[in-house]
């Protein structure tokens, strides 16, 4: 282009990077990669061919990793972990603390081996990528540091297998290896097969910053790598990607006792009321759905626009559309790169093209001749059922339609089976913080959006996943408990016997639902016997029936989320006083199922609702502060509809040391009662009743755990499980759960209800929600 025909057209020129590093260092390897095992690269195997999906050409040979090579990896973090965690957190902080000089340094090459190896344009993984990447590292070096004084209930887990997608490789890398290595774990990583070259990279810088050997491996290859990897002997999965792959992993996982966390995909909303600022709106929709060619799991697919400034909002994006220059990644000036893969150019095509309804305006700038390009799309005019207004694309296509009130924009928002981030615009303040609260996500950005910093926990609600990585929440993901507590739990067996009734009137109890008392379903009871076989009443046996009963009164009984801590203290005050008022009779109680300390259970179960009426209104949340303007709330909010397999020992106490966290922190309850002694529970429907806890928000149930886990667990409108029964329900709670991906917390070890675990329940009853607000200068 001459100097005339730029002063005429004003347009860009070319201002390409140079990959003439990354290419040599590409060449350095011989071309050709084996993993990175043991602190050491492995002779490459059998390979397969990574391209640059702009040019097509082929950059290098990476080795599809056999069952061998993973076993390797996971003995040699096996091997390093005791090491790596004895070392201490001053001594990690140094480690961690050199990775990150070092990416500092080396950022530029880091930047350009991504492009090429991704196809996201060169300004993204020069600004944002490789930044965010090297910040992680920092905090994190922060968080190894003041592990033993901060943290000092909880130790690491040991080895970490972790299987990372392909749109941000070197970021979710280090979202993965920081936190894992800050608390003292050695990982197995495997890097997306279409982007394994800068965690090859990664590896050589392990080298470089005295990473002990052993610490960090990696293994390349497909799905099969990453289900080997999955399966291998470690104490955690860590896995990021599509939800399909995240419910295999769930059921892959369950019953084996290994820590799981899942970030999966979503369809983010991204609302737009009338008195926002139009501009800034537009320019925030261009990194919502075209950073990353709209391949970002919280991308902001879906505008909800209010209709008042629909017309003049679609024009003003479609103008800044016309603007959007598509092409050579390693260019400083383009703003769309290439699709990751022409196997993902496949996908999104596909998708798009079978969609019939609406109008589809594309961003007119000519795409290259080659290479896997799909233009920025604008779909207005579909249906909220539409295909492509639920399903994922992950490509650089926007859906959208329109909403009417605030209220509408909240129920088109959350019509999603999804829930990881959502964004708002509204000049209003209140509008904006009326709105936050109620979206069902686990990220709102207000006034911008893809806003990320290790500071600030990230993750999802419902089919995106559970777990948060960042911040301190992100921690707890790569800890255990210091010293575990208990023995295994045994199952523990009803009494048999065949006495006369010790009360001449047989009762048979019933369920607690909705506030009342309602017969079973099927019509069955069972006898319950004393320790020395005298009938002491009969339990009736709830069925899938009654679950879902159930599972409606909690679902009616949303509101308790809503109430304030301090009046959810008030009624575990008023439980606690009308427990301790019929105190006697609740001792008597449990001496007759058990004849063991009733009194002292009672007085426990007192305290325990005590402890959580003191906590209702303490839960706090925090700001943490991302380096840049704004401040990232890390709100707690309750998870939901709660399923409670009840301590089989406690009568009384396994009871009351669930239901008091779960209602404590705004979440409904459905508990079913320890299975060989149920009847305290049933004596404690009349507490309930006369405590003013609302219909719905808490509701009991009797009968068998091994019969009703599965059917918890795999409800979609139940949010949660917990299970502290003395049967071995792991597996079944846990691969039952993957339908909605709901969390699941069962407990192998017996319990002391007496020891106080307030942090474990506060984790279990409440999802962490970060809201992106602006603030400072
Ligand atoms: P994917 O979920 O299959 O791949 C992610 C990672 O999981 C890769 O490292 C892959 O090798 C590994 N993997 C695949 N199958 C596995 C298995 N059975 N066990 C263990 N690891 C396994 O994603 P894919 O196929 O590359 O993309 C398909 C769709 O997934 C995309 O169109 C997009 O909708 C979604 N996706 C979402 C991401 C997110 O961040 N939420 C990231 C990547 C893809």
């Amino acid at each position: 282009m001459s100097i005339k025909e730029i002063f005429q057209s004003m347009d860009y020129g070319p201002a390409p990077e140079s990959a003439a590093e990354a290419l040599a260092w590409i060449a350095a390897h011989g071309g050709r990669f084996g993993g990175f095992i043991d602190g050491a690269f492995s002779e490459p195997g059998e390979t397969f061919v990574t391209r640059n999906p702009a040019t097509e050409e082929a950059l290098a040979e990476v080795t599809r990793a056999t069952q061998a090579d993973v076993d390797r990896a996971v003995a040699a973090a096996r091997a390093a972990q005791p090491g790596w965690a004895a070392l201490g957190g001053h001594g990690r902080a140094r480690v961690l603390y050199a990775i990150a000089r070092l990416l500092q340094k080396q950022s530029r090459l880091f930047a350009v081996l991504e492009t090429l190896d991704n196809g996201k344009p060169i300004r993204e993984s020069r600004d944002i990528d490789v930044p965010l990447a090297i910040r992680h590292f920092y905090h994190h070096a922060g968080y190894a540091e003041l592990m033993e004084t901060e943290l000092a209930d909880r130790a690491p887990l040991g080895v970490c297998g972790q299987v990372i997608p392909w749109n941000f490789p070197l970021l979710m890398l280090a979202w993965k290896v920081a936190p894992a290595l800050a608390m003292g774990n050695t990982v197995v990583l495997k890097p997306a097969e279409y982007t394994s070259l800068t965690a090859l990279l990664f590896a050589d810088l392990c080298r470089q910053a005295g990473v002990p050997k052993g610490v960090v491996n990696i293994v390349t290859g497909d799905g099969a790598v990453g289900e080997m990897v999955v399966k291998a002997d470690v104490e955690k999965v860590a896995f990021t990607g599509s939800t399909a792959v995240g419910r295999i992993i769930r059921e892959a996982t369950a019953g084996t006792g290994k820590a799981l966390t899942l970030e999966l995909g979503g369809k983010s909303p991204y609302v737009v009321f009338e008195d926002a600022d139009l501009d800034s709106a537009v320019e925030g929709l261009v990194d919502a759905i075209w950073f990353n060619q709209g391949q970002v799991c919280c991308a902001g697919s879906r505008l909800l626009v209010q209709e008042g400034v629909a017309d003049a909002f679609h024009r003003k994006l479609k103008a800044r559309m016309d603007k959007l220059r598509i092409g050579d990644p390693l260019d400083k000036a383009i703003d769309i790169g290439a699709v990751v893969d022409p196997v993902q150019l496949a996908t999104i095509t596909r998708l798009v093209d079978a969609n019939t309804e609406g109008e589809r305006y594309v961003a007119p700038c000519p795409l290259p001749a080659r290479g896997a390009f799909y233009p920025p799309t604008f779909i207005t005019g579909l249906s909220p059922a539409a295909p492509l207004m639920q399903e994922e694309i992950f490509g650089p296509v926007l859906v959208s339609t329109t909403f009417r009130t605030p209220a509408e924009a909240v129920e088109l928002a959350n019509n999603t089976r999804y829930g990881l981030a959502a964004t708002v615009w509204t000049e209003n303040v209140n509008l904006a913080l009326d709105i936050a609260p109620r979206l069902m996500a686990g990220v709102v950005w207000v006034n911008g959006t893809n806003m990320f910093d290790a500071a600030a926990p990230f993750g999802g609600v419902r089919e995106s996943g559970f777990g948060r990585e960042g911040g301190w929440e992100g921690l707890t993901a790569y800890t255990r408990p210091a010293r575990e507590v208990g023995e295994p739990l045994k199952p523990v067996e009803p009494f048999a016997g065949e006495g006369a009734p010790v009360d001449p009137l047989d009762r048979t109890h019933k369920l607690y639902i909705g506030g009342k008392q309602a017969r079973p379903d099927g019509g069955y009871s069972r006898p319950v016997w004393s320790p020395e076989g005298d009938l002491l009443g009969h339990a009736s046996l709830a069925n899938r029936k009654d679950l879902r009963n159930a599972v409606e009164a909690a679902n009616a009984a949303r509101a308790w989320g809503r109430t304030t801590g301090h009046a959810r203290a008030q009624i575990l005050y008023f439980l606690a006083e009308n427990l301790s008022a019929r105190a006697a009779e609740f001792a008597r109680r449990i001496d007759g199922l058990t004849s063991r300390g009733g009194a002292e259970e009672v007085e426990a179960s007192i305290r325990t609702l005590f402890r959580w009426a003191a906590w209702a209104d303490k839960v706090d949340g925090r700001a943490a502060g991302a380096p840049f303007r704004g401040v990232a709330l890390a709100m707690r909010e309750p998870v939901g509809t709660i399923g409670v397999l009840c301590d089989d020992r406690s009568p009384l106490l396994g009871l009351v040391a669930t239901l008091a966290p779960a209602i404590a922190l705004g979440n409904r309850a459905i508990l079913v009662a320890s299975e060989p002694f149920p009847l305290a529970a049933t004596d404690f429907y009349q507490v309930l009743e006369t405590s003013d806890v609302p219909s719905g928000v808490v509701n009991i149930l009797t009968g068998s755990h091994g019969e009703l886990a599965p059917v918890l667990a795999s409800h979609l409108d139940i949010d949660a499980v917990w299970s502290f029964s003395s049967q071995p329900l792991a597996r079944t709670i846990e691969a039952k759960s993957a339908g909605n991906l709901k969390r699941t917390w069962v407990e192998t070890r017996a319990r002391d209800w007496t020891r106080p675990d307030d942090r474990s329940f506060i984790e279990a009853a409440t999802e962490v929600k970060t809201v992106w607000i602006p603030y400072g200068e």
